[in-house]
């Protein structure tokens, strides 16, 4: 396929909100709070920003450069970049990783457009037993893979709309309408009366919690909450312009995210300390504990209709990009249309996605290393597979991309200037220092296997 032929963003804009869309998700609204909340507060948020900004920004530098400089699909990139070699199955492995996550994501995903549905249908009263409301829902095999499939076919519905109508524009009005939902619940849950204890413990550090554990989940949640090590971010950058600035995009993503998720943090666990419940409740925090909380407030049913759009419009800007992932590869490798690329994602996804939906009830006995479907699909995919990817990544752009090349990228030909001890720093970094500790982070997450 020719360059003139390929999708490609309308704006540097388009390209941002694409990749901020990718990186806010479930991970920041869901996963991020009841990490903190587990993991000792501030002192988590410390080594989190301390591996996004030493590890995670380096790895996504690279994920840009080589989708930009090949503008192929994950695939397609490592072929052309590396021709003849193995190498292009670090794409095979990304696509594979995209399948697995998507799978089990869009079960969560249809679990916020049900309870969307339910906060406007006001089905929730005070005295609603919240826990059992929750099983029920995941337990329920019609409900759960009715809303798991509807999840995925509006993700699909985006997707055939291609990359300017449907993915550019579907995340240039979701992130705005995130952005503001979620200050306005933040700027309310400062008023509360748990406000400064929640604060408190964002940002008031313990670090006698801090274990080595804390240091890998910390590690994990960096790469899944950027979207790092699946290719997506290689499939968007190579529909940048070559003209685009890459560290100012990276960097912008990278802040978006992390205050995102700060910001997300400094909505729920005031809103938590408030409603006196423990914020280490783990992954029931956003269906459990928080429905419970918004029927106990005043404007709890509106605040609750927010946040749960919040959390579907951010689950499915982050879905578009992992099939879409996947269906640049088959687009560009197997020649399929854009149409034709969607259904068999869709056909394979829904397949895997339904194993998922049902591990909650009936196939709640069948079980992969002692995992549910879905806890196994959670596990491989955020501790395993993506860290892998990422590991592969930063090894291919430290040793296999001339320096004179890579750097050629970052500047975008000369076009801008970037102090050489920065791009020396950047560069020992992904070729000595993130390799060893993503090598570790992987042995560890096998030995809890
Ligand atoms: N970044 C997304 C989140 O935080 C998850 C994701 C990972 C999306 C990988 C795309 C690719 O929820």
């Amino acid at each position: 396929m020719t360059e003139k032929q390929r999708d490609s963003f309308r704006s540097n804009l388009g390209v941002i909100l694409a990749l901020v869309g990718s990186a806010i998700g479930l991970g920041n609204l869901w996963r991020f709070p009841y990490l903190v909340g587990t993991n000792g507060g501030a002192a988590f948020i410390i080594i989190y920003l301390l591996c996004i900004v030493f590890l995670c920004m380096p790895i996504m530098i690279c994920e840009f450069v080589i989708g930009r400089r090949s503008q192929a699909n994950t695939f397609g990139a490592f072929k052309k970049l590396a021709p003849g070699t193995a190498w292009k199955h670090t794409g095979t492995l990304a696509v594979i990783t995209c399948v697995i996550l998507l799978s089990f994501y869009v079960v969560v995903g249809g679990w916020t457009i049900d309870y969307f549905i339910k906060s406007v249908r006001m089905v929730f009263t005070s005295t609603t037993d919240f826990s059992a409301e929750f099983n029920k829902m995941v337990s329920s095999p019609t409900e759960n893979v009715f809303f798991t499939v509807l999840f995925l076919l509006c993700t699909a519905g985006v997707i055939v709309a291609g990359v300017r109508n449907g993915i550019e524009k579907t995340n240039k009005y979701l992130m705005s309408a995130l952005a503001v939902l979620i200050v306005f619940i933040m700027v309310y849950a400062m008023t509360l009366p748990g406000a400064k204890q929640g604060l408190n413990f964002l940002f008031k550090p313990d670090f006698s919690k801090v274990t080595f554990r804390t240091v890998l989940s910390a590690l994990g949640q960096g790469f899944l909450s950027l979207s790092i090590g699946c290719g997506a971010i290689i499939t968007y950058a190579s529909y940048a312009n070559r003209k685009d600035n890459l560290l100012k995009t990276t960097t912008v993503t990278t802040l978006s995210d992390t205050m995102f998720a700060l910001i997300a943090g400094m909505a729920i666990l005031p809103a938590v300390f408030s409603a006196g419940m423990n914020p280490s409740e783990g992954a029931g925090l956003a269906f459990i504990s928080l429905p419970y909380i918004f029927e106990g407030m005043s404007f709890g049913r509106v605040l609750s209709i927010f946040f749960y759009f919040i959390l579907f419009a951010a689950a499915l800007s982050s879905s578009i990009s992992l099939m879409e992932t996947v269906v640049a590869f088959l687009k560009e490798e197997y020649r399929k249309s854009r149409f034709m690329a969607m259904l068999i994602m869709l056909g394979v996804t829904t397949v895997f996605a339904v194993f998922c939906a049902l591990s909650f009830g009936v196939l709640s006995g069948f079980k992969i290393l002692g995992f549910t479907f879905f806890d196994f699909f959670d596990y491989i995919s955020s501790n395993i597979c993506l860290a892998t990817c990422a590991l592969l990544v930063c090894l291919f752009a430290g040793w296999k991309i001339r320096k004179e090349d890579f750097y050629d990228e970052i500047t975008s030909g000369g076009r801008y200037k970037i102090p050489k001890w920065l791009l020396g720093t950047l560069r020992v970094f992904i070729r000595y220092i993130a390799p060893v500790i993503v090598a570790i982070i992987i042995v560890n997450s096998l030995i809890g296997l």
